[in-house]
């Protein structure tokens, strides 16, 4: 009788032990594929979408989205995000709840090896056992993809995976998110999804020259790309911004005030966009609402209008530019995106504005504004030093302030653009 009893509970046990991820468990799995669209993983873990195709558009609903081997740019090198299909050669198809659980944690592989910061397990260590769980299920679910990837291929020093050893000791900060019982459950999700899944800071942190993050969502250079500070500042952060205002930036690609471009577009696009609606307010009102209180920024003095550099870029604005971002700056909404008393347009650095003058600029497209305007290149009709000097311009009108950038400024990021390979 005994002996029965215990068999029955070792056998209960089992079922509990593989219940913990369980690909049958339609709720479950249902959670783990919006969590899993929280993280946005298919930004970085979409394939190759079949022989000859180098890499599928991140797809949310096949396999390929999670059959890696796109290449993410980081200062020290090209890392390949991993296949995590459930194959078993290629990808993590012998893998358990509980390795998973490792990597996202505390970023480390099966067999002890550690994993580099590409990967945003820095952030994903706040997220609760219980998520990661429904993740794995989730991915469990997806058809195996057989796709090798080379997984090594930063160059000397940076190709020692040990040296993650020594590094995470300095700058990861490991540990499930803990709630701060003095502020709302809405709030407390909020941060939740910031700092964890949504991994905003991974952009928007500023970064050491060892990768290791700065002040705190205070604004950051990634990939020939300015991520504007996230911060409750009111000039250069969201402090200004309503609650709806970000909402509605995150849902559809643009707002009155902004429209989002490259790595953010594939932000709203592939994630936000398809998060609900209370998650998205979740995540205002806890930017709205640092833990910290900001010290506001004060603003630079903008440059003299008959500065020689402002009068070129006037010129260039009147001819170029007006027709769409209008006299004022003010931008016509949802369309084109206003200037004056942009957040964007007055960071520090100037990186994001170059790309667009330079190559122009194509809104996100969600279901919510299908087709996103555009935006002409100009890096065609317009040198360097007008490229500085229309960027300095709009910089410092209407209002704004921000420091000039320099011909250059302008010419690096021709140069880089015309590196990178889309
Ligand atoms: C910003 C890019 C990025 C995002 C977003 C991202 N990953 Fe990754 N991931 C990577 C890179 C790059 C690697 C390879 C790192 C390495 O080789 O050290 C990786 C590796 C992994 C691994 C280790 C696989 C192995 O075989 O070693 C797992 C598991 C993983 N990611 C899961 C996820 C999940 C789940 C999500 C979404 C919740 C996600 N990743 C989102 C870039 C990303
Ligand atoms: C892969 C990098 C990346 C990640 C991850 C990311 N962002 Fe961004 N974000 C950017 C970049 C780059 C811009 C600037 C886009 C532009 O200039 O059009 C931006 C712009 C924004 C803006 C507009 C700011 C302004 O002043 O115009 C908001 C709001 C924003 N992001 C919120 C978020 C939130 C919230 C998250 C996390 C859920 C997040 N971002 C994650 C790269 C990222
Ligand atoms: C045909 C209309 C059009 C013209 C002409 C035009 N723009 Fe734009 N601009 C847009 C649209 C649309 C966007 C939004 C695209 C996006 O970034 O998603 C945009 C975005 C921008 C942004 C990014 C704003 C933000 O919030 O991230 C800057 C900066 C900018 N334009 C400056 C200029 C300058 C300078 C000129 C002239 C040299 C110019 N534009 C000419 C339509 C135009």
């Amino acid at each position: 009788m005994m002996r029965k009893l215990l068999l029955a509970t070792l056998a209960l046990g089992a079922l509990i032990g593989t219940a913990k991820a369980d690909p049958d468990n339609f709720d479950q799995v249902a959670r783990g594929r919006y969590l899993a669209t929280a993280g946005d993983c298919v930004a970085c873990h979409t394939g190759s979408a079949g022989p000859g195709v180098a890499h599928a558009v991140p797809d949310l609903e096949s396999s390929y989205g999670y059959a890696g081997g796109r290449a993410i740019e980081t200062p020290f090198g090209q890392i390949k995000a991993a296949n995590i299909t459930p194959d078993r050669e290629t990808g993590i198809g012998t893998w358990t709840a509980d390795q998973f659980y490792t990597a996202m944690h505390h970023g480390q592989r099966p067999d002890g090896t550690h994993l580099y910061p590409a990967f945003p397990y820095t952030a994903y260590t706040n997220v609760t056992r219980d998520d990661s769980d429904a993740i794995f299920a989730y991915l469990r679910t997806l058809a195996p993809v057989q796709n090798a990837v080379d997984r090594n291929t930063l160059p000397f020093p940076f190709n020692i995976r040990m040296a993650m050893i020594g590094w995470n000791m300095l700058f990861f900060r490991e540990g499930t998110f803990q709630p701060d019982t003095t502020k709302s459950a809405e709030w407390n999700r909020g941060a939740y999804l910031v700092e964890g899944l949504g991994h905003c800071g991974s952009c928007h942190t500023p970064k050491n020259f060892l990768g290791g993050d700065g002040d705190h969502l205070a604004g950051g250079e990634l990939q020939a790309w300015y991520a504007p500070s996230l911060t409750a500042d009111k000039r250069l952060g969201v402090g200004d911004w309503s609650e709806d205002e970000i909402v509605e930036y995150l849902r559809t690609g643009r707002n009155e005030r902004a429209a989002a471009a490259g790595p953010m577009a594939e932000v709203v696009q592939y994630s936000t966009a398809k998060m609900t609606e209370s998650d998205l307010k979740a995540m205002a009102v806890y930017l709205k609402q640092p833990a910290q209180a900001v010290q506001q920024a004060s603003a630079p003095a903008p440059l003299a209008a008959d500065n020689a550099q402002m009068r070129m870029g006037r010129a260039i604005y009147e001819d170029g530019c007006k027709a769409c971002h209008t006299d004022s700056g003010q931008g016509i909404a949802r369309m084109f995106p206003r200037l004056a008393g942009s957040q964007s347009v007055q960071q520090p650095g100037s990186e994001s504005i170059l790309r667009a003058v330079l190559q122009g600029a194509k809104a996100a497209t969600t279901d919510m504004a299908p087709t996103g305007p555009a935006m002409p290149a100009f890096g065609w009709r317009l040198n360097d030093e007008q490229v500085a000097a229309v960027a300095t311009y709009i910089r410092n009108s209407w209002g704004n302030a921000a420091p000039a950038v320099s011909t250059e400024d302008a010419r690096k990021m021709r140069d880089r653009l015309a590196d990178v390979v889309e």
